[in-house]
This record gives C-alpha cells, sequence and structure tokens, in this order.
C-alpha cells in the first residue's frame, strides 16, 4: 500500500515531475520505422505527456519536433518532407531536425532571421526498425543495442495503445504469479468460451506447463535491472524457469523469450505497449530486409478487451486496473515482493536524478553497446544451435529475493540491505561486446 503521494511519484510522468525526469533519461521506442515513409512522412506522437510530430525527410533523416510551426503556429505534421527537414504547410518555413529554422522563403533576400528561430526538437534515431526518442538532458546516452534489436533474424514489431498507466503494465513483469492465474486459470476460463475444442486443447497444453503451480518465486537485481525466476509445478532448480529466469531492463522493458516489451509512457494515463520480436529463419528461408509494423487494437468492436492471446491477457489486466491504479487501499502479499522492490528500486532511482547522477542502466560506454546480450530462458541464441541457454550455458543463480508460495512462505533475509551500486551486482549475467 501506498500513500496518495508516493502513488503520484510513481506514477506522474510529464515535465519536471520525478519519474518523468527518470523517464527522461532513456531511449523510448515511438514508432516503427516503417510508418515513416513517402506517404505518410510524419506522424503526431504524444511521449513523456508531451505532444510531439516525428517525422522522415527527403534524405531519410528522422526528426522529432515540437507540432506548432515557430511563424503562426499551424501544425507541422502537415507539413512536406524536404532535403534538410519539414516544410511548413502555411507559409513554408523549413525546420530541421535540431528544430533549427533553415529557410523562410518569403522573407528579404539576405535577411539573417531564420537564423534566430528555433523551435524544440528531441533526438530520435533508428535501430533494428523502430524509432527510439531521447528527452532527456544533453550529453545523450547510448541508444542501447539490445540483442533482440541487432541479431540477425525475422524481426517484427507491434504496437498497442492503451488506456492506462504505465506502471502498472510494468508491475505485472515483477509479478510471477499472475501467469497461473490471469493466463492458465482465466485465460483457460475464457478460451473455453471463446474457442474450438482443438484451440482450447492446445491453449492448455501451452500454457498449462508455464503457469502451473507457482513453489517459489525469486528477484536477482543487477546494474541493468531484475531477473525474474520461477519454480512451478514438478520442475526443479535445474529447470530454465529458474535456471535462466528472465530480465527486465530498466526502467520499463521485459525481455522474454523471443522479444522485448517496452511499456512507454505516453502520458499519466496512457501507456503505448511497443512489442519487438526476433524469430530465427526457418530452414531455407530469406531474412526479410524490412522489419514489419501492425498496429493492434487493445477492444474488440463492442468495447470489450481482446484478451484471445496471452499479451492480450496481460494488456486486459493493466485496463481492469483503472487509468491509474489506487495504491492507497490495494493489499499486497507475500507474492508481491517483486513488486515492492521494483518500486523501491525506481524511487532509489529518482532520487539519483534528483541528485544530478546517472540512473542505473543508462548506457555511456561504446565498447559496451555493440550488442547486449541478457539470459532469457527459451530465447533463440544465433549461433547456439543445440543449447537452449545460449551463452549462459553456466548462469549462476544468486536471488536477491525469494518467496516462498507453499511452504513457509516468504524468506527475505537480506532485503533491507540491497544496494543497486553494490560492485558484485555489475554486469551480472549480462554479456556486452562480440559474443559470438
Ligand atoms: S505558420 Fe508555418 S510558415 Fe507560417
Ligand atoms: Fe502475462
Amino acid at each position: 500500500m501506498l500513500t496518495a503521494e508516493q502513488n503520484e511519484r510513481l506514477t506522474r510522468v510529464g515535465p519536471g515531475t520525478p519519474m518523468g525526469e527518470l523517464m527522461r533519461r532513456y531511449w523510448h521506442p515511438i514508432a516503427a520505422s516503417v510508418e515513416l515513409d513517402a506517404d505518410n512522412p510524419t506522424k503526431e506522437v504524444r511521449l513523456l505527456g508531451e505532444d510531439l510530430v516525428l517525422y522522415r525527410d527527403g534524405s531519410g533523416t528522422v526528426g522529432l519536433i515540437e507540432p506548432s510551426c515557430a511563424h503562426r503556429k499551424a501544425n507541422l505534421s502537415y507539413g512536406i518532407p524536404e532535403e534538410n527537414g519539414i516544410r511548413c504547410a502555411y507559409h513554408g518555413w523549413v525546420f530541421n531536425e535540431q528544430g533549427q529554422c533553415v529557410d523562410q522563403p518569403s522573407e528579404p533576400e539576405g535577411s539573417k532571421f531564420k537564423e534566430k528561430v528555433r523551435i524544440k526538437a528531441y533526438q530520435a534515431q533508428e535501430l533494428g526498425g523502430v524509432v527510439f526518442a531521447y528527452m532527456g538532458p544533453a550529453p545523450a546516452p547510448l541508444l542501447p543495442r539490445v540483442d533482440v534489436l541487432v541479431w540477425p533474424g525475422v524481426r517484427r514489431t507491434q504496437s498497442i495503445m492503451l488506456p492506462c498507466n504505465w506502471l502498472q503494465c510494468h508491475e505485472n513483469s515483477l509479478d510471477p504469479l499472475h501467469f497461473q492465474w490471469l493466463h492458465r486459470y482465466w485465460g483457460g476460463w475464457v478460451m473455453n468460451k471463446q474457442k474450438p475444442q482443438e484451440e482450447r486443447d492446445a491453449w492448455n497444453a501451452r500454457i498449462g506447463a508455464r503457469g502451473a503451480d507457482h513453489r517459489k518465486i525469486g528477484f536477482e537485481i543487477t546494474d541493468y535491472g531484475v531477473i525474474k525466476r520461477r519454480l512451478v509445478g514438478d520442475e526443479t532448480e535445474q529447470d530454465d524457469h529458474w535456471r535462466m529466469g528472465h530480465p527486465i531492463l530498466f526502467p520499463n522493458i521485459l525481455h522474454i523469450t523471443s522479444n522485448l516489451q517496452y511499456r512507454v509512457p505516453v502520458d499519466d494515463t496512457h501507456t503505448l505497449h511497443f512489442v519487438v520480436d526476433l524469430r530465427q529463419p526457418e530452414a531455407g528461408q530469406e531474412i526479410p530486409d524490412v522489419v514489419t509494423h501492425e498496429r493492434v487494437p487493445a477492444f474488440n468492436d463492442d468495447g470489450t478487451i481482446k484478451s484471445d492471446w496471452v499479451l492480450g491477457q496481460d494488456q486486459a489486466a493493466w485496463i481492469m486496473q483503472g487509468p491509474v491504479t489506487d495504491r492507497t487501499t490495494e493489499r499486497l502479499g507475500v507474492s508481491d515482493v517483486g513488486i515492492i522492490m521494483f518500486r523501491r528500486m525506481l524511487e532509489e532511482q529518482m532520487r539519483v536524478v534528483a541528485d544530478g547522477g546517472d540512473p542505473m542502466n543508462v548506457v555511456r560506454n561504446p565498447d559496451e553497446n555493440e550488442i547486449l546480450v541478457y539470459p532469457v530462458e527459451h530465447f533463440e541464441y544465433p549461433g547456439y544451435e543445440g543449447s537452449r541457454r545460449g551463452p549462459f550455458k553456466d548462469v549462476v543463480v544468486r536471488n536477491d529475493i525469494e518467496a516462498e508460495l507453499s511452504g513457509e512462505g516468504a524468506s527475505r533475509p537480506e532485503w533491507d540491505g540491497i544496494q543497486i551500486d553494490d560492485p558484485s551486482k555489475v554486469g551480472r549475467g549480462r554479456l556486452v561486446g562480440d559474443v559470438l
């Protein structure tokens, strides 16, 4: 349970708010590269409470600027892409990706007026078929080259706009137990009502194993986030749900099986769920040049939330919790240790930013950023055929917090002593650079 003030600190993301300032230290996906083409060179976007215009100019450069033209405020999303920027529809002024006005066609010849005219602009970069934005102070950190964005394979992207705050979306990733109930039990009930027998059987077989009764959950804090583990059904600590687990990359990314799931704070009550998926090609399949994109609706035509696939059920749960879930009246149990831990990490990192520091998982070393590879259960590591654990076959489980969900209950002996900047946590379980 939180106070109303604590809940606001964790959920408000606009300019000047503690969480907004923390989030502005990271790169966030705002569009797929294929969403900006010759037919649709501009896109209105909203990120961290600010309305912006994303565009691709005639030379292929991507810019992210404030919507209003500096002249007489026409919306630049109606502009024309030119070689060096976007030309306003109203009187033809051109702005480049730095927000600098570079052309005022109706001002007198030789006028230097344009040099004094600038609009707000943020950095945008593309990687893996995704456009990322950075809205924080200079110098910008490096755009993290996470394995799913960099490794060769068949990549596709999806985006889903959700009418709820980012934190309830992401707290789901610190809550392993929900798989047993939301996906296996409720999901099975939903599928039973909606699907023919063979689809139900396939669902139950697939979801039943991963969503078997949870006996223990564990969390390891690393310098890039948290590794989450679960011991389910009759699995042992040698099985991958426990041995490997999967990481939650600070502050808002889940890395699971074949994909990355970014919970991008659009504003206090909206989240862009941006998913990047990487599969290894089937035998004989060519790797396509283009990374595809699909905008997926969260709702059915009748207004109910789509819930007939795993991600849809997650999204249904987040939307069900309301626009900003009321944490002043929640009641957390033993199974919520990961959520409590993660809120503490957020609070700690907001304080780091307030004190002028770089928060955790900000990447600034180019040598480290060639490729960032993480331990993820059931991930298809290219080049490691025959080993499901890829380069992490010798990974050592070192949880900082565990909770027994049967038998003796919670076990958290080191709870209050955990420090994220503890040198023993640096780089734990992550490989950087050339790993193949
Ligand atoms: S309003 Fe944009 S050029 Fe006049
Ligand atoms: Fe889930």
